[in-house]
């Protein structure tokens, strides 16, 4: 009987626009300071695309990044899933105009609406596929740009979000970092604690829902923050019970970067100290799907071979889940 097929990452590749908005100039915008940013978040700046870029142009470019790291050509790339919840437009998928694009044509593309546990849904759909036998080669991009959802008069949100991108090749051929043991869940009760209420069915754009601001991003910070903590924590448990090893053995923990005092408390409660926590958070705020996909480009960048990464992220929906990345040695 043959082996069974493994899925793993081959390479990676991020993207970050050049403009940099920092809690200084944010104080300029509405009633805020450094101060308060930095010590209820730990968000000191946030890159901001420019107003034509899209959030497949960004996309595009941390794609090509990974694709040349990875030394494979377009024409072995079998599917394309994109994670965001800032799509091009609403229809067709922003994977279709990522394809395009790099100018590949016929193959499968979609995109995943986990918000900021996108990239962890994407990782683990990526794997399944590769380990059927379906593709051999999949693209993964997280891509947002939050900015453009943003209200930039709304102090308690528009200090927490950046732009951004990071791409992945996932594969059974070869690659380093196994995709290993996962949990995924959704709590769908609270919906109404973090969403863009308009540009659905459910309040489609009209002169109203302009006035009332409906096409930006809502939160109810207080209860969201109960919640990513209970739900990343206890995805994470999941995750080191099914892999049956203890925190001790993660090398490198990859939280989503939504607040510094939500990532503490998780380290504390998996007894995973503080250096070992991966952060990106401080220079590049809360960029939902594309956290963790840049955050992957980063840790990558410092661990390699034979080393234990552990991913979780949380989101609106509410989505949740963790990844076990396992190192191996034979590339
Ligand atoms: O990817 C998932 C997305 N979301 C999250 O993970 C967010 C989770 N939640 C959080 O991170 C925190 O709840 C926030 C950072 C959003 C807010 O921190 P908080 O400690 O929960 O603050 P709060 O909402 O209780 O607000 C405290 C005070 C309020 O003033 P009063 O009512 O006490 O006078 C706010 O009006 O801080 C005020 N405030 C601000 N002050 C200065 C809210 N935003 C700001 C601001 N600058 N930007």
């Amino acid at each position: 009987m043959s082996e069974p097929i493994k899925a793993r990452i081959i390479s990676t590749g991020a993207y970050l626009p050049e403009k940099i908005l920092t809690n200084k100039d944010l104080e300029s915008i509405v009633e805020t300071s450094d101060e308060w940013i930095t010590t209820r978040t730990g968000i000191k700046k946030r890159h901001i695309a420019a107003k034509n870029e899209t959030t497949s142009d960004m996309g595009v470019i941390a794609a090509k990044r990974a694709i040349e790291k990875a030394g494979i050509s377009y024409d072995k790339i079998d599917a394309i899933i994109v994670a965001t919840i800032t799509p091009d437009m609403l229809f067709p998928s922003t994977a279709s105009f990522i394809q395009k694009k790099l100018g590949i044509t016929s193959i499968p593309c979609f995109d995943i609406g986990a918000a900021c546990t996108g990239y962890i849904y994407a990782l683990v759909t990526a794997a399944q596929f590769i380990k059927c036998g379906a593709f051999k080669n999949v693209l993964l991009v997280a891509a947002e740009k939050l900015s453009a959802i943003t209200d930039w008069e709304d102090r308690s949100t528009c200090v927490l979000f950046g732009d951004g991108a990071g791409a992945a090749i996932v594969s059974g051929e070869r690659g380093n970092m196994e995709i290993g043991e996962f949990f995924l869940g959704t709590d769908g009760r609270f919906t109404d604690i973090l969403n863009v209420p308009g540009g659905g069915v459910f309040c489609p754009a009209s002169e109203e829902s302009i006035k009332n601001k409906m096409h930006f991003l809502k939160m109810k910070g207080q209860e969201v923050y109960k919640y990513a903590v209970k739900y990343m924590c206890e995805s994470a448990e999941k995750v080191l019970a099914k892999a049956n090893i203890s925190s001790e053995s993660i090398d490198c923990l990859l939280p989503h970067q939504a607040n510094m005092r939500i990532i503490k408390a998780v380290g504390k409660r998996l007894k995973i100290p503080q250096e070992k926590i991966y952060l990106n958070v401080h220079d590049c705020g809360n960029m939902s799907a594309a956290s963790s996909s840049v955050g992957l480009d980063g840790v990558l960048k410092k661990h390699n071979g034979n080393q234990k990464i552990l991913m979780v992220a949380f989101g609106a929906g509410l989505t949740f889940g963790s990844l076990l990345l396992e190192g191996m040695d034979n590339q």
